[in-house]
């Protein structure tokens, strides 16, 4: 299932150089699944030609509200009634200000202001220079727009057209298309607060060498991605992974098992869930060299003795309990056999209400997955899916069960 299937959206484009990354996140709308319909503005097409945009949505581009093909000849209002969303991108300065204004002396502006507005979500993704960004005026109109139930997305920082460095700068396609997908994501774990652990841990035996796992920590990933679209606040503490940070989400990168039981342990009194998906490495050598361990030819081998990892789920989950359970904790069985036995059986060592089975080596790396969700009362299978949709699935379940 694509993330925007079904989804019909409007794209606008105002004036301004980032029109050039528009026509790379109209691709990406489509190849999500949505339709886009693009309406430009007079100044937009002097940055970007009609022709591309027609080109990449496969559909003619709206430019003015006189255009005597539209059989009613009311192009803003065809055009609002038929979106799930309108997205500005890029929204200029001058766009803002004439949204504040209810402004509507072209057929971007008027269509804004003739869609209705609970049922047609106007979000705005801003591109200008960094003065022009911070003046009071744009900020005054902004906060205006967005009083007026517009969902601003924010900048990014950095390099601009005009050579200044500051804030700005239109987000990324992928970064827009990432909020734009989040948008429609039931807000079901709005205002909470996750903490979830990811990926194997690196337990070293001396500068250079060191004991971890194959956890990829895509799994971990995609469930902190999917609470963020929830509407939580997240805070990911990862082993050494190279995967990108999911939009929104705090990202804590540590080494060890010890590294991340101290981060997971500041951060979880302010937590309501815990999920532990992080492939923690049972043991580690009970001393790190501080120097490399040198092969000195004797054909000896070096004599590694292991001291026991802390359990990080289990640490937390005895605290919580301890605390009267405000915390709801969330553990991960990787098994090769035995799935629900297994599960079942860790469950109840690690004292969580819910614990999540996958085999592991069918899993490790790949980009799905299937779940065994097994409780007290009960278990629920998931069917292999996308990490991401089961991550949705997940998160889904777990804020039914807080709410209760
Ligand atoms: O005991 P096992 O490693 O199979 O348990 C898996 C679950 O416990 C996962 O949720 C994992 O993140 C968590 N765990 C932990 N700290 C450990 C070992 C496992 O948090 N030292």
């Amino acid at each position: 299932m694509k993330d925007l299937a079904g989804k019909h959206i409007v794209l606008g484009l105002t004036g301004g150089i980032a029109c050039y990354k528009s026509a790379e996140l109209c691709r990406l709308m489509i190849k999500a699944g949505a339709t886009v319909q693009v309406v430009m503005t007079a100044a937009a097409e002097h940055f970007m030609t009609a022709v591309s945009m027609q080109a990449l949505s496969q559909r003619p581009v709206a430019l003015s509200q006189w255009d005597a093909r539209e059989a009613n000849n009311m192009a803003h209002i065809n055009l609002s009634r038929a979106a799930d969303a309108c997205l500005i991108a890029p929204c200029s300065a001058d766009f803002i200000a004439k949204l504040a204004q209810g402004q509507s002396d072209d057929l971007l502006s008027l269509m804004c202001l003739a869609r209705p507005v609970d049922q047609v979500p106007l979000l705005l993704a801003p591109a200008m220079n960094r003065e022009m960004w911070a003046h009071p005026a744009t900020q005054r109109n902004l906060a205006q727009v967005a009083a007026d139930g517009a969902v601003v997305l924010g900048v990014g920082v950095g390099e601009q057209a005009c050579g200044e460095t500051g804030d700005g700068r239109m987000l990324e396609p992928h970064e827009l298309l990432d909020d734009l997908i989040a948008f429609f994501q039931p807000k079901v774990l709005a205002g909470q607060r996750v903490l979830i652990t990811a990926g194997p841990t690196y337990e070293a035996i001396d500068p250079v060498r060191g004991i971890t796992n194959l956890s990829s920590g895509k799994m971990g990933f995609a469930i902190a991605r999917a609470a963020r679209e929830a509407g939580a606040d997240v805070t990911l503490v990862a082993g050494p992974v190279s995967l990108p940070t999911p939009r929104g989400v705090q990202r804590i990168d540590v080494r060890s098992a010890s590294n991340m039981l101290s981060a997971v342990t500041l951060h979880a009194p302010e937590a309501r869930v815990f999920i532990a998906t992080a492939a923690v490495a049972d043991w580690r050598p009970d001393v790190a060299s501080e120097q490399k361990i040198k092969k000195d030819g004797s054909g000896q081998t070096p004599a590694l003795r292991f001291v026991e990892n802390p359990d990080i789920l289990a640490t937390l989950a005895q605290s919580a309990r301890a605390r009267s359970g405000d915390l709801y904790c969330v553990g991960f069985a990787a098994e090769s056999h035995d799935l629900l036995a297994n599960a079942q059986a860790k469950r109840l060592r690690k004292g969580v209400p819910l614990l999540v089975g996958n085999i592991g080596p069918a899993t490790f790396g790949q980009d799905d997955n299937a779940l065994l969700l097994v409780e007290e009362q009960g278990t629920e299978e998931f069917a292999r899916d996308s990490k991401l949709a089961l991550a949705r699935r997940l998160i889904a379940s777990i804020a039914d069960r807080i709410r209760d």
